[in-house]
């Protein structure tokens, strides 16, 4: 049987773990206003099409519900927030990201088209405690790569769901195998520069999205975090000839 290594986390009270959210949060000073502009640009659109994938999930997964209470975590301007919401209305949503400026855009998105929509955002740390059994969904996408303490998030994911609920995470991944393998690494070092300088992106931010993608977790170590937090029947499944991935969990019970 293959052996996992497990993750190991330099703890929350770590100067990693503070330089790394101090980080996050000045870096989205400068691109929050851009932010969805240059996703598109930077991921030609793949994200738009990985996003339909955690959106079926989270219907299926409402099968037979009248509503449900979700929790977008690490939710920038509210990628998944407002595709989760556009889809099903039975849906009410709080969202919560790191940075003030990811969700000072995120609010403006709210005013121009979800106006009435049960949808709340605020400025909270995921590795901070944020609930107990209030939710029946937690997302999080392209954010779960940045935390730099996986163990406690996942902790305080499994403390918010409601018994039964499920977490599913989206996020990137280093392909392992050929082709992509080699067209990652040619995108890494060719055209990701090219773009970042076209448009003008903060210095450190390609340079952040290469090595964060670089450090990520093998799909199955972070399913092994899952299980190591109580989740059950989790699965993970990879996107795009391994540049994604979407990881999935549930809290045992009802
Ligand atoms: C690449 S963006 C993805 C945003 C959004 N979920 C999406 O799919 O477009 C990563 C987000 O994770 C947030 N983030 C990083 N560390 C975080 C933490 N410890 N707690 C909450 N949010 C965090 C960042 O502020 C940023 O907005």
């Amino acid at each position: 049987m293959e052996t996992i290594a497990p993750v190991k986390d330099p703890g929350f009270d770590s100067e990693e773990a503070k330089k790394r959210k101090k980080y996050m949060v000045d870096l989205f000073v400068v691109q929050a206003k851009n932010y969805d502009l240059h996703d598109d640009i930077y991921g030609f659109y793949a994200h738009r099409f990985w996003v339909r994938t955690m959106v079926k999930i989270v219907e299926r997964f409402m099968k037979g519900k009248k509503r449900a209470d979700m929790l977008d975590m690490g939710c920038g301007t509210g990628f998944v927030t407002y595709n989760v919401a556009r889809k099903m209305p039975n849906i009410d949503i709080d969202s919560f990201d790191l940075s003030p400026d990811m969700i000072k855009v995120a609010k403006q998105r709210y005013d121009k088209g979800f106006k009435g929509r049960k949808i709340k955002f605020w400025v909270a740390d995921a590795e901070v405690p944020f609930g107990d059994r209030k939710y029946d969904i937690v997302t999080t996408s392209f954010a779960y790569r940045n935390f730099a303490n996986k163990h406690l998030a996942t902790k305080n994911v499994f403390n918010a769901l409601k018994p039964g609920g499920i977490f599913i995470i989206q996020d990137l991944t280093k392909p392992e195998r050929h082709p992509m393998k080699g067209l990652y690494a040619f995108y890494m070092k060719f055209i990701l520069p090219i773009f970042a300088r076209i448009l003008g992106t903060e210095k450190s931010a390609a340079g952040w999205l290469k090595k964060s993608t670089d450090m990520m977790p093998t799909n199955a170590q972070i399913q092994k975090i899952l299980e190591a937090n109580g989740m059950v029947n989790c699965y993970h499944k990879s996107l795009s000839g391994g540049i994604a991935c979407i990881i999935v969990g549930f809290k045992p019970g009802a």
